[in-house]
């Protein structure tokens, strides 16, 4: 079994599958185990459905009726980004996309090969199982942060199974139909997709590795000393 570690530097947003089913038990077990992540005073806010084979196929022909009907989708579920967006998060955005986009050799001025892999999301990739969080959209920030949490540990599960996933927030766009053929209320908010299944590891997109920012630029050490880091390193080797 892999590390945590391993999970979380192995883990990759996957846009392209295997035509290879993920069993059941598997996908349960996965939603079983993510059930243990943490949320601010226990509210476990998160509803998450799993779908595939006739069910999947379903939706995504109401999703495309959908986009016949109105190609601009139906409003997002929640402003995906802020608008306008600062400049060093815009940059790190356009960048994930042209690295994206270089994978497949799709350039700048191709805008319709662009759209034609962004409607893919809508295919979920072509993943077996296709997933959607959701919450009672009168849940704030902090609930937010305790289905991000959620999102994470099923996805880093996953990984640990040897499956790979794609959280797709382009999914909050048709948060109407996604709700319509899941019958679930309006008070439920599509916070994103999830693509789950075996990775295609011919396929030139799923080469693409997104760079992070530098620690420097999002994380901050302070009051540590060399000497400290070296004693807890030398402790850890040490029996208990
Ligand atoms: C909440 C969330 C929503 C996302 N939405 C999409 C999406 O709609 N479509 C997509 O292709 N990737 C989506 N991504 C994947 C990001 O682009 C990806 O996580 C980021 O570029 C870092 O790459 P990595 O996941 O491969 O490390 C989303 C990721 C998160 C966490």
């Amino acid at each position: 079994m892999i590390s945590v570690t391993e999970a979380l530097l192995g883990r990759r947003s996957t846009r392209a599958f295997l035509d290879r089913p993920v069993a059941m038990e598997v996908v349960r077990d996965i939603i079983e185990t993510a059930r243990r992540a943490p949320s601010g005073g226990n509210l476990q806010p998160w509803k998450l459905a799993a779908m595939t084979g006739e069910d999947l196929k379903r939706l995504k022909a109401s999703v495309r009726e959908s986009f016949a009907r109105n190609p601009k989708g139906e409003g997002p579920e929640y402003p995906i980004y802020p608008n306008p967006l600062k400049e060093t998060y815009d940059e790190r955005r356009r960048k994930c996309g042209e690295d994206m986009y270089a994978a497949i050799g799709i350039g700048r001025e191709n805008k319709q090969g662009r759209l034609q892999q962004f409607v893919r999301n809508y295919d979920f990739f072509g993943a077996p199982v296709g997933m959607i969080l959701a919450m009672d959209r009168t849940m704030g920030s902090a609930q937010w942060t305790d289905a991000g949490i959620f999102l994470q540990s099923v996805l880093l599960l996953a990984q640990e199974r040897g499956l790979a996933t794609c959280p797709q927030a382009a999914w909050a766009v048709v948060h109407k139909t996604v709700r319509a053929h899941l019958a679930w209320p309006d008070e439920l908010a599509v916070i994103c997709g999830i693509s789950l299944g075996y990775a295609d590891p011919a396929h030139p997109i799923n080469a693409a590795v997104m760079d992070r920012a530098p620690f420097d630029d999002v994380a901050q050490l302070r009051g540590f000393t060399a000497a400290s880091a070296q004693t807890l390193s030398s402790l850890a080797g040490q029996p208990a």
